[in-house]
């Protein structure tokens, strides 16, 4: 956007109250209606779904689980609430599997891709529906060989192959639950997981491709098997042949198990309250929370988000989520959603840096996606390599892209439009967590005016608050998002530990969800993700959002990506350091930095200038591709970094120290 489009700078005002939690300053007003092209065949165009939702969403819900999902028998009651315990379609059986196969399979799709794979060396996979069935209830019965029953607990540790979900549905087969480990944590985070579900049995894999180089899991795996007491078995698929130690008795290969195991194995009817998975939050300082997920209200949320949000047209999409199947987003919605919905995916195992920087667009031309859902830190990173790379593809097979895990600032949604979408491809932006299980605010691609940077409106059937320190409801302007009525898909709790659920999500707001975030609606009702509420800035008694410092960083056409930190200031309490890093092609100066400090001032207004303005070519990520704040501002405030193991490439922080001690800053 050139300087004359900005709107006229600092209203340092907020609308709402004259003190609020989290103060509004970020105008954004670029809006893209959904075109008359993408409407014609939408699933969803105009409002009569949120009016149904609204009227009662408990029948909305009902409703839904009865159109997307086969039932065995259906519920006596949609609804138990007894806050904060939520039981959905009590009384009602499924199966997830059968959900996800066999119906599919006998309404004659046997034949239809459910996953094109990709490893990363190039080597590939089509497996269909039929075929996936298959190996399912082979493994299901190498699971129950093993002595895995209704009601167990399977660890998964795997790289980004197909015999993960293969596990995963292994496991609701047979009504286990499975808790997967993201293939990038540490032995020490694999072994304090399967102990705190006292897993009976360990899939895992000698090791995965990443980057051109193979990452090791059996060996990390063994580190920790040397204190899992629990884990009886331990199944290991052959991908990279890297030597690996099998103990007898103990560790078995996935290739010889399977070979004769039984290729028949019957549904288990399930409780729609039967846990179907754990995953573990990944607390830096607390002891991780095994978040609860469980079986009927969860596949219900995910199917429907998965349809309506992304517009699935089955027979015709090819829909690819890039997450990690080690993450929520990669199991609602590359395994169960998609699955469930009947659609065909692609399953990338490696990095999208490996040949070269366009692997990702190469993909998308040879299997002729159509749905592309990522991350913004995936997105600033393409922005940063340059636009080089995906115009050197054809990819005008996409017709819709989303975007999950945190804020996208307003640029890097336009980025992503221009030169990922064509400029033809609505972007849904979807707020949700792994506690809430399924996106929970989002664009109904066919229906909503999109603005950049906004995820727009709760879901039907989704009621999202967003409310001051004392709790009373804002209606424009800034504060904590909180979810005010139940959802099928949420969390049932943290295993093992019901009060830290309370504590943990219920307590701040009495009758309201908050897991941490901050939000604002602005003139239109339209909500604004502001980030975690903890890196919140208060400069001068201002209390400002670094998100919306870094989407003005972002704004200005040299920076891919920016990460703002307040710290300890004599004079203003906090003060704002940016740590910016250009786009390729880009030179770091003072002047620069200077021009950049102006840019935040014109765009937002003065109490959001940084004071410092460190360049770097990276910034400090968790593995799942968040900014690491808190380790800025310990850089930042000059203190010796906390615990740092998280962080996807720990050397970007020493780069980091080095540059913020040589940085120029404003007196
Ligand atoms: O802060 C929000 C951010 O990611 C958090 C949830 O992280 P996790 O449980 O790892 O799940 C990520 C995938 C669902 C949220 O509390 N977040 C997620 N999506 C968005 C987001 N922040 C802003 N906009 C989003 N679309």
């Amino acid at each position: 956007m050139a300087d004359a489009d900005l709107p006229s700078g600092a209203d340092t005002t907020n609308p709402a109250d004259t003190n609020p939690a989290i103060e509004a300053y970020f105008l954004e007003e670029r809006t893209f209606p959904p075109s008359e092209g993408f409407k014609k065949d939408a699933l969803v165009t105009g409002q009569s779904m949120y009016d149904e939702a609204a009227e009662d969403y408990r029948g909305f819900w009902a409703r839904q689980a009865l159109d997307l999902i086969d039932w065995y028998d259906e519920w006596d009651t949609i609804l138990e609430w007894d806050l904060p315990f939520a039981r959905w379609f009590v009384g009602g059986t499924l199966n997830v599997a059968y959900n996800c196969l066999d119906r599919h399979v006998a309404n004659g799709l046997g034949d239809k891709v459910a996953y094109y794979w990709e490893g990363e060396p190039g080597d590939t996979r089509t497996i269909t529906y039929a075929q996936l069935l298959d190996e399912v209830q082979k493994f299901a019965n190498v699971l129950k060989g093993m002595g895995v029953t209704r009601g167990d607990r399977v660890a998964i540790y795997m790289p980004m192959i197909p015999e993960l979900p293969v596990a995963m549905l292994a496991c609701t087969r047979i009504g286990a639950a499975h808790s997967v480990v993201f293939g990038g944590f540490s032995s020490d985070a694999l072994r304090d997981r399967i102990n705190d579900a006292e897993a009976k049995v360990l899939v895992t894999a000698d090791g995965g491709n990443r980057r051109g180089a193979v990452t090791a899991l059996k060996p990390a795996a063994d580190v920790a098997l040397a204190d899992t007491p629990s884990i009886e078995h331990v199944v290991v698929v052959q991908r990279t042949k890297n030597d690996v130690e099998m103990v007898d008795g103990r560790d078995h290969w996935y290739h010889d198990v399977m070979k004769d195991a039984f290729p028949k194995c019957e549904p288990e009817r399930m409780d729609s309250e039967d846990l179907l998975y754990l995953l573990y939050t990944s607390g830096t300082t607390a002891k991780p929370k095994g978040i609860m997920h469980t079986t009927g209200g969860y596949l219900t949320q995910v199917a429907f988000t998965h349809k309506y949000v992304f517009d699935l047209h089955p027979d015709t999409d090819v829909y690819w989520c890039a997450a990690d199947i080690g993450w929520v987003t990669g199991h609602s919605y590359i395994v169960y959603g998609p699955l469930a919905n009947g659609a065909t995916s692609v399953m990338y195992e490696g990095t999208p840096d490996c040949p070269d920087k366009d692997r990702w667009w190469s993909i998308i031309e040879k299997y002729g996606v159509t749905i592309l859902y990522t991350a913004p830190t995936a997105i600033r990173t393409f922005m940063k390599w340059g636009t080089q790379y995906p115009e050197a593809h054809d990819m005008s097979s996409l017709r819709l892209l989303g975007s999950v895990g945190e804020p996208i600032n307003p640029e890097a949604w336009v980025w992503y439009w221009e030169h990922i979408g064509g400029g033809s491809c609505p972007v849904v932006d979807t707020w949700w967590q792994t506690e809430t299980g399924a996106i929970m605010i989002s664009p109904l691609p066919g229906a909503t005016t999109l603005k950049p940077g906004s995820a727009t409106f709760p879901l039907p059937g989704i009621s999202a608050e967003v409310v001051d320190d004392d709790a009373k409801r804002v209606d424009v302007g800034g504060g904590y998002l909180t979810l005010t009525q139940p959802w099928p898909a949420m969390l049932r709790g943290i295993y093992g530990d019901p009060e830290r659920y309370r504590d943990t999500y219920w307590s701040r707001f009495e009758g309201r969800y908050f897991a941490g975030d901050g939000a604002k609606l602005d003139d239109d009702g339209y909500l604004w993700l502001l980030g975690r509420v903890d890196d919140v800035m208060n400069v001068s008694g201002h209390r400002v959002s670094t998100t919306e410092v870094e989407s003005a960083l972002v704004d200005h056409p040299s920076v891919a990506e920016a990460a703002v930190v307040g710290a300890k200031d004599e004079t203003t309490g906090q003060a704002i350091i940016a740590y910016v890093t250009l786009r390729g092609g880009q030179e770091a100066s003072p002047e620069r930095g200077e021009e950049l400090r102006k840019h935040v001032a014109v765009k937002i207004g003065a109490i959001a200038r940084p004071k410092t303005i460190i360049f770097t070519d990276d910034l400090p990520k968790t593995r799942s591709g968040k900014i690491m704040r808190r380790l800025l501002r310990d850089v930042a405030e000059g203190r010796d970094l906390g615990d740092t193991t998280t962080l996807a490439d720990a050397s970007v922080v020493d780069e980091i120290k080095k540059r913020a001690t040589t940085s120029p800053t404003e007196e």
